[in-house]
């Protein structure tokens, strides 16, 4: 099973940002791109998200920005009117899939269980999905359950994935990536310690 994807340009480790303030988007993207890190993902959960994805798409487009946490056709429909390159969700839906079909972007649903796995390849064709709750649902431990059930499937584990474990995710063979905000901590963006984004992504690029 080959787990590269193009969606990811070259990375394997996705930041998971939710972005307060619009002022913010472009010193942590620059900070990422920087550190050698070229993707971002941008939460649909402030007001400013789409906007800040709107920014991103235009202002540096060598940056692959997607919107994550998208629960609603409509989020869906936002977030590829604001530019995003790719789309992710924490879990899918029927309606979610058929919004999908209808742009040619990449869509990265969600799952935790083995019927959800089911359902997302089986019923609806998708074979790069999100885990998440990572951590929560097994972690490491289910990612090499699933592995020999579900051979086909790729994976991007998001939610409790850090500094410390994101190295043994990423040498699962059953894993194409992973998401997490530890790169861009909350507390950077409150001080606009742009540095310590640099920093990160320098790390995590150097890593992989
Ligand atoms: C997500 O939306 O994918 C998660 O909230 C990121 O999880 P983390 O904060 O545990 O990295």
């Amino acid at each position: 099973m080959n787990c590269t994807r193009k969606i990811l340009n070259g990375n394997r480790v996705i930041p998971v940002v939710v972005i307060n303030d619009k002022e913010d988007v472009l010193p942590i993207a620059e900070s990422l791109l920087k550190g050698g890190v070229s993707i971002i993902e941008i939460t649909l959960r402030s007001e400013c998200a789409l906007s800040a994805i709107e920014t991103v798409a235009k202002e540096l487009p060598e940056m692959k920005v997607g919107a994550g946490t998208v629960l609603s056709p409509k989020q869906y429909e936002d977030a590829v009117n604001a530019g995003s390159k790719f789309i992710v969700s924490p879990g899918l839906t029927d309606e979610l899939a058929i919004e999908s079909k209808k742009h040619p972007l990449k869509f990265i649903p969600g799952v935790a269980t083995p019927s959800e796995i089911i359902k997302a390849t089986q019923i609806h064709g998708f074979s790069f999905l999100k885990l998440f709750p990572a951590e929560i649902f097994g972690g490491l431990k289910a990612l090499k359950a699933y592995q020999s059930v579900f051979q086909d499937v790729c994976f991007c584990p998001t939610g409790g994935v850090v500094a410390s474990n994101y190295l043994e995710y990423l040498a699962l063979p059953n894993v194409a990536c992973v998401g997490g905000s530890w790169i861009v901590p909350n507390e950077a963006i409150r001080d606009k310690d742009w540095e310590i984004i640099y920093k990160m992504a320098k790390s995590v690029a150097m890593n992989i």
